[in-house]
């Protein structure tokens, strides 16, 4: 071999070995936290499907966010949904769909047009797919502590202090 061959062998050498020990520096920890979207859905498809069309029906975006979406015309600071999953659970949800009165549940500190309404006047089967729906929205562990400060902080106006 001639010299100049064996210098870029090495050169070639040192950089995989770079990258290989940047790939190692940067993907470290990656278990404890990932840095992709922390929110996904446990809904199979026809449950994601029905749920999403009944969200949609009952403009629940006019007020919420779900997967960044929602309404730029109206600005109601409502709870995001994405990770709400992770905060109440499915029978949780069907009871306050089916409150008379939803503040009895969660207290609001919003003009009454903004406060979350009674859906007790839709289907009860409607009632059900939506809080199957909701209860399948989670949010990964790492992003839990930072989901419930969201949520308390939108519900009460106020600093969250765990
Ligand atoms: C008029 C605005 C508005 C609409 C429409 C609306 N919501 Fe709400 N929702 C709110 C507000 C505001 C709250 C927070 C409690 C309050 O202030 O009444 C809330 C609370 C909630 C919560 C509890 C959130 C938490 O942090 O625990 C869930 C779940 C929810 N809404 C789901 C829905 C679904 C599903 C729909 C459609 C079927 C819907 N909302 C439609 C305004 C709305």
């Amino acid at each position: 071999m001639k010299r100049g061959e064996k210098v870029v062998l090495l050169l070639m050498a040192v950089m995989v070995v770079g990258v290989m020990a940047r790939n190692w520096w940067v993907g470290r920890g990656q278990g404890v936290r990932d840095r992709t979207i922390p929110f996904y859905t446990t809904a199979t498809p026809a449950l994601a499907k029905q749920g999403a069309e009944l969200y949609r029906q009952n403009e629940c975006r006019q007020c919420h966010s779900l997967w960044t979406v929602r309404n730029m015309m109206e600005s109601v600071p409502a709870p995001a949904l994405d990770g709400i999953g992770s905060l109440h659970d499915e029978s949780w949800f069907f009871r306050y769909f089916s409150a008379k009165n939803p503040q009895e549940i969660i207290p609001s500190r919003l003009k009454p047009e903004y406060r979350m309404p009674s859906y007790a006047s839709l289907p009860e089967t409607d009632r059900h797919v939506l809080a199957q729906y909701m209860a399948s929205l989670k949010v990964q562990d790492w992003y839990l502590a930072d989901t419930r400060k969201a949520e308390y902080e939108k519900l009460t106006g106020k600093e969250y202090h765990p």
